[in-house]
């Protein structure tokens, strides 16, 4: 299937690698006019020579999701070049090295918390005061498949995933009747930097899936353009699970 986001603006969070890469390209390709983000200037400047390379219209910013004064800057910045955001796809994202709960620091648990979930919070509040004033839009929430299912030595980031498919739920109640579509995607494993950095051994997270293997950043991605489109148009507050059947186990 092909997807069609001709002149949709479409901001992408954490894209300089993994699954926001993924989506940036999926959506480059589909003819969607990109903003994409990043902490790490490296990360985004080789994403924007790379968009770029492939004909798409892209709008690079530095910028940390978990920043209340940098995401109003974003807005700002995706305003003032395209004038409007139709679709937000929030998915910058962290995690802690695998430790027993009595273990985690405070630190760590505030740094989780303020990317994973703190982060979609301002990304969404900003996002959608921009949309109630253009009349709607759509945002997909990068939550996991441990939104709904347990994940052993990794309790800050469960937590954050949980609180994503509530917060996710919750507001798109909110603003069901005006136009804004929310909904979450629930991703299994894929082997992103993220991953490969706090997984020594991938052939068991494998295992993990009813379908015995990681899953690919386009999986994910398709999942998300889904979500994103026309074509979920009767779906909001929903969480779905591209995770090879994880949480059917
Ligand atoms: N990879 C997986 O198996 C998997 C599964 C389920 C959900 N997820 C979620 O997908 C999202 C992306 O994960 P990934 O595996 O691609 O990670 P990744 O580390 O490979 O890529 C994440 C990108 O986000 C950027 N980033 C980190 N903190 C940021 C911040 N505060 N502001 C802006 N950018 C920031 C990083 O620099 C990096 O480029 C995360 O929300 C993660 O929890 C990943």
């Amino acid at each position: 299937m092909t997807f069609d986001f001709t002149d949709k603006v479409v901001l992408i969070t954490g894209a300089g690698a993994g699954l926001g890469n993924a989506c940036a390209l999926a959506f480059a390709d589909a003819g969607a006019k990109l903003v994409i983000t990043d902490i790490c200037q490296q990360s985004l400047d080789r994403a924007v020579v790379d968009l770029a390379s492939r004909g798409a219209e892209v709008l690079g910013l530095i910028n940390d999701a978990s920043d209340c004064a940098d995401v109003s800057a974003m807005l700002d910045s995706i305003i003032e070049r395209y004038g409007r955001l139709d679709i937000a796809v929030n998915n910058a994202g962290t995690a802690t090295p695998l430790q027993e709960f009595h273990e985690v620091g405070e630190a760590e648990f505030d740094r989780v918390m303020g990317v994973n979930l703190k982060g979609v919070w301002l990304c969404m509040q900003a996002e959608i005061r921009q949309m109630l004033k253009q009349g709607g839009g759509c945002i997909v929430n990068m939550a996991s498949a441990t939104s709904r299912n347990t994940y052993p030595n990794a309790s800050p980031y469960v937590t954050s995933k949980f609180a994503v498919a509530g917060l996710t739920r919750t507001v798109a109640v909110e603003y069901a009747d005006r136009d804004i579509r929310i909904n979450a995607i629930c991703p299994g494993n894929v082997a992103t930097p993220l991953v490969v950095s706090l997984v020594e051994d991938l052939s068991v997270l494998a295992t993990k899936h009813a379908i015995k293997r990681l899953g690919t950043p386009e999986e994910v991605a398709n999942g998300v353009m889904f979500l994103a489109s026309d074509l979920s148009s009767f779906s909001t507050g929903s969480l779905l699970e591209v995770d090879g059947g994880w949480n059917a186990i």
